[in-house]
Order: C-alpha cells, then structure tokens, then sequence
C-alpha cells in the first residue's frame, strides 16, 4: 500500500432525472443532471485501529452491525478489499445540503465523494470509471438494483444521455437552463418504488415495453430540444413523461396537486424527478418568470430552490 495522505476532501452534487426514470432500469435512454447542492466527504487518520463514520452528529464504528451508514460501509470495506486496509483506522465525515430520500440523488453524491476521497487517501489515483464501480456497490445496498444514472451524473457533473448499457454521455449544452427544484417533504424509499414498478411491468408487460420505448425515444427528444434551445418542447416532453410516470404508479395525490399547482402560465412543464411517491418535482420556469414562480411555491413548499444546469461534478475540496 502507498502511503497516506493527512487528510482529503472530496464532493459531488445531486442530480435532477429530467427524462426517463424508472424505465432506465428497464433499459431505456435517460437524461440527468447535476444539480448545485452538494454532499462533501472528508477522509482522515483515527490515530487507532478502528475506523468510523460521522454524519448530522451520528457517529458508528465501521465494524458495527447495525444498519447505520450501510451504503458509506459497503463502499469503504469495498475500497479496503481493493487497496488493503491501513494500519490505522480511518474517520470518515459526511456533511450534505441534499436531502436524503428527497430523489435528489443524495445518496449517490455521498457516495461518490466517499469513493473518491479514501481512494486517495490510501495513495491512489481515482479514476472516473473507478469511482462510478466503486460507488455503486453502496447504491447496490440502499437499492438493490440501480441503473447507476445517479453515480455517473454525479461524479461527471453537466447533464448527461445515460444508458444503463452503454453507460453516460455529456449533452453538451452552449447555454444554461433554470429548473425550479421542489421538495415535496415526504422521504421515500427509491427500492420499493422500483420493486413496485417491477410489478406493473409483469400486470402489463406490452403496454410498459411501449412506454420504455417512448422513454427511449423522448429522452434523445431531450437532448435534441436542449441543445436547440427549444423549452416549449422541452416542456410538453416533461408532461408527457408525468403521465407515463403516473401510469405506473409513482405519482401520489399531494403529487399531482403540487404539479397541478406549479403548471401556471409561468411555466413549460413540470414532472416528478427521481423515484416518486414523494421527493421532488421539477419545474421547467418559462424565461424571466423563474423567480414569480419560485415566490408562488415557496409559500407552500420551503425546500424549493431555482438550479442552474450545467453544475459541476466531483471534485476536491483541499489541495492535495
Ligand atoms: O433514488 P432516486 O429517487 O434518485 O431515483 C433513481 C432513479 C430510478 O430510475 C428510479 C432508479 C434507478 O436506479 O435508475
């Protein structure tokens, strides 16, 4: 093993699915992107054999057995497989403006930073496709199946055209977009809503394989309406994907009545992002109307914030 560094900091961002959740896993195309809040993971020596991990002032050992940082442990006992384990244990400190079960991709984000900062502490050079690998065995954890759009957004930052076959691809975008983020307060298990979509697959394989086709077809629509700066299309793709999303199940009620409640005529579309049965919802705000629409959600919905894409991916957050 090579030796260690003091300390490293490293974060990533959470992440917006703008098209195609949920079919991804099913193999369809799907567009995210990273989105200005961020987790951050600061990796250093304990001075004593036992290693640990801290977040919002909980603390576990890394040998406990109780479910406490799951994902964070199967990624560092992961790590210590491939690298070997130091001689001294390590403290392992999140801190994250993401809210956790809020779709957002806050998982994935701690993640990410995880894998890349005690990568390096032990001495090694992160690779992108590394970490990716790397991060997922913890997303393997909290979601038994992941297509892994959530890590790749995360760690290449931007948006991205994303295949759970074929991998990412960077869209490359020669101008920003504003979303308006909302959270609609309830956390949720991304695991039962995928298990849940599992199942309406197998009540109606023909009609879902049409909808992951037209998954498929609408995110590269996405692409194309993103580089040609066509928001009104942009948009109408969004509402569509909202129906396919309530057709298998995910939309809640207060979903619909918040996405009801957001289509104004200061807006282009708005969709659940991520898992649904709660979390968050997107906003496509028409231009110059972004900051009017903010002010009439936040009223209800606090946790609501305006995000610029593209954002960037992982990065360091000490010099090395
Ligand atoms: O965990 P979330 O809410 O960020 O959702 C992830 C996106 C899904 O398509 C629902 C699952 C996946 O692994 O792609």
């Amino acid at each position: 093993m090579k030796s260690e560094i003091k300390s490293v900091t490293a974060s990533a961002p959470g992440k917006i699915i703008i098209c195609g959740e949920h079919f991804v896993v099913h193999g369809s195309y799907a567009v995210a992107a990273a989105i200005d809040r961020r987790a951050s993971v600061t990796v250093s020596s304990t001075g004593e054999k036992d290693s640990s991990i801290s977040s919002r002032g909980l603390t576990a050992s890394l040998d406990s057995k109780h479910g406490l940082f799951a994902t964070t442990k199967a990624i560092v006992t992961r790590i210590f497989a491939d690298y070997g384990k130091p001689s001294n244990g390590v403290r392992i400190y999140i801190s994250s403006d993401i809210p956790s079960g809020s779709g957002l991709g806050s998982s994935a984000a701690v993640s990410v930073a995880t894998a890349a900062a005690l990568t390096k502490f032990l001495g090694h050079q992160p690779e992108e496709s590394k970490i990716c690998e790397t991060a997922s065995c913890g997303e393997k954890e909290v979601h038994g199946n992941p297509s892994g759009i959530d890590i790749h957004a995360s760690v290449s930052g931007g948006m991205i055209l994303f295949n759970k076959n074929s991998g990412a691809k960077p869209v490359p975008l020669n101008r920003s977009i504003q979303f308006l983020v909302v959270y609609s307060g309830r956390q949720r298990k991304t695991s039962e809503l995928v298990s849940k979509v599992a199942l309406k697959k197998k009540e109606s394989p023909k009609f879902f394989e049409r909808l992951t086709e037209a998954a498929n077809f609408f995110s590269l629509e996405v692409v194309e309406s993103v580089t040609g700066g066509d928001l009104p299309y942009l948009g109408a793709i969004m509402n569509m994907m909202q129906a396919s999303l309530s057709w298998i199940g995910v939309s809640t009620s207060s979903l619909d009545a918040l996405i009801e409640a957001v289509l104004t005529e200061d807006s282009y579309g708005a969709k659940i992002t991520g898992a649904g049965g709660g979390g968050s919802v997107i906003v496509l705000p028409k231009a110059d109307r972004a900051d009017q629409l903010l002010k009439h959600v936040a009223a209800n919905y606090k946790d609501s914030f305006l995000c610029t894409i593209p954002q960037e991916g992982l990065r360091w957050e000490n010099p090395q």
